[in-house]
């Protein structure tokens, strides 16, 4: 759901692409320089909310040296550089905000070596994640990071936003992977950050300062990943709450039965509903008396150890009032239930305009969260939408528009967020889990860290990048 574009102010601080800087792209990327106003509409917009941005020109490496090459020259003319790779982010990182040039890597697609041996993978980052895990999975060998847009999100891109999904409770997200990244850096200079190794205690870690760094330090343009054995079995239970607050009550106290599900993701009524209006899917009866639902898998290798956890999750369910819980009988089931999960974003997307927010807080605070989340939506007037990853104490609030005024949107709206950050900073937790700060998150930085904290970004910004057209106008 797409609104008018925003108005678009270029800085003087950067040159935009000129006849002339068109002609040397077009030689130097032949057939893969895209400048016609209808070629540029694609690449003008993510996932996020209903922003627009048109950079000036669109590339299309294919190489290291051709990235290097575009490096050099926009260092040169100063023209801004923002890296974007399948566009699905939810914070607005990969939006040219400076026009300039936006440097797409849908074209550095290969996945490069699967090391059996070793269990590594070396790629490149126009790849899909899916596509990925499918490649490494028919291996035996398993890449777990899973963002609800694994089947059309990149490698790179995860790597740039440090990106999670519903297996970061049990497998950790994006970075935990990374080993060695191949980069190029603003002024063209190729580097790898670190080793291919699991173990690495030799200077400052390069490698996990570019993952997460949203585009703003580096361009990426190999990867190695480590991965772990595939496992071979799994199970999947939803669980109907009459209160949305005991569900989150629950998550918490299946960690402290010793239990670690590989996927504990809680959804309230709407949410699912939505997801099932979106999908076409209602197999699944959502009654007005289920206020949130948790959708919780294990995984192994051994499936009575399997069902021993499930059984363990049943006792510690007993506790709290549940409806008749729903255990998938054949993968079409799981296949399913897992469907409706990832899909709540984009149902969420076509009901309203809406604003997301990617709170995310220690676990035991995540009914705190949810209850502050509800009582500030009261005090200001909005409704929210919520669901995440409950095992991480990773909550998607978003706040739908609906037939609130635009002035409230634009304004009041900001004063809401800044206190439900605030809140949550007070519960220990932070203002990102795993969608990046990118533009939209940006005026709350000054919540997360401290006047310090952003000066050493900044420095440290300067240092990889003293012109600064790295995706200028990101993070802070
Ligand atoms: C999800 C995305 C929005 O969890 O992070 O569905
Ligand atoms: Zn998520």
């Amino acid at each position: 759901m797409f609104a008018v574009m925003q108005s678009q102010q270029f800085s003087d601080e950067f040159n935009q692409p000129t006849a002339v800087d068109l002609l040397y792209f077009e030689q130097l990327l032949p057939g893969r320089c895209l400048s016609e106003r209808a070629q540029l509409e694609a690449y003008s917009h993510d996932h996020t909310e209903d922003l627009i941005f048109y950079p000036g020109l669109v590339l299309l490496p294919n190489s290291t040296e051709e990235v290097s090459k575009i490096m050099q020259y926009c260092n040169a003319q100063k023209i801004a550089v923002t890296a974007a790779g399948a566009r699905t982010g939810l914070s607005g990182g990969c939006l040219p905000i400076h026009g300039g040039v936006l440097l797409s890597t849908e074209k550095l697609n290969r996945i490069i070596d699967i090391d059996v041996k070793n269990a590594q993978v070396m790629t490149e980052p126009g790849v899909i994640t899916e596509e990925l895990q499918n490649a490494v999975r028919e291996k035996g060998l398993f890449y777990p990071p899973d963002p609800a847009s694994k089947g059309s999100c990149f490698i790179g891109g995860n790597i740039s936003e440090n990106s999670g999904g519903p297996k970061a409770v049990k497998y950790g997200v994006t970075k935990d992977y990374v080993l060695n990244l191949e980069i190029v850096l603003a002024d063209g200079t190729v580097m790898w950050t670190g080793a291919n190794v699991l173990k690495n205690a030799t200077g400052y870690n390069l490698t996990q300062l570019v993952v997460g760094s949203e585009g703003t330090l580096a361009i990426v343009t190999k990867i190695v990943l480590k991965l772990l054995p595939h496992p071979t079995h799994d199970l999947l239970m939803l669980v109907p709450f009459f209160d949305a607050q005991q569900a989150c009550e629950a998550v918490a106290a299946i960690f402290q039965a010793g239990i670690t599900p590989s996927g504990l993701e809680f959804m309230e009524q709407n949410a699912l509903r939505w997801s099932q209006a979106f999908s076409g899917d209602y197999t699944i009866e959502v009654k007005d008396t289920h206020a949130a639902h948790l959708l919780i898998e294990v995984d192994g290798f051994d499936p009575e150890q399997l069902m021993k956890e499930c059984e363990g999750i049943l006792g510690v369910l007993d506790q709290f009032q549940t409806d008749e819980i729903l255990f998938a009988e054949s993968e079409a089931q799981k296949t399913a239930l897992w469907s409706l999960r990832r899909k709540v974003g984009e149902a969420v997307k076509v009901q309203s305009v809406y604003k997301e927010e990617d709170t995310v807080v220690p676990r035991y605070q995540l009914p705190n969260l949810l209850s502050t989340v509800k009582a500030i939506g009261q005090k200001y007037g909005f409704e929210s939408v919520c669901y995440g990853h409950a095992g991480d104490g990773n909550l998607h609030v978003n706040i739908i528009k609906g037939d609130l005024s635009e002035t409230f949107w634009q304004e009041e709206l900001t004063d809401a967020i800044r206190e439900l950050f605030t809140e949550v900073i007070r519960m220990g937790g932070t203002i990102s889990g795993e969608h990046g700060i990118g533009l939209v998150q940006k005026p709350y930085m000054d919540l997360a860290f401290s006047q310090t904290g952003l000066s050493l970004m900044r420095g440290i910004k300067k240092v990889f990048d003293p012109n600064g057209i790295l995706n200028p106008g990101k993070i802070f």
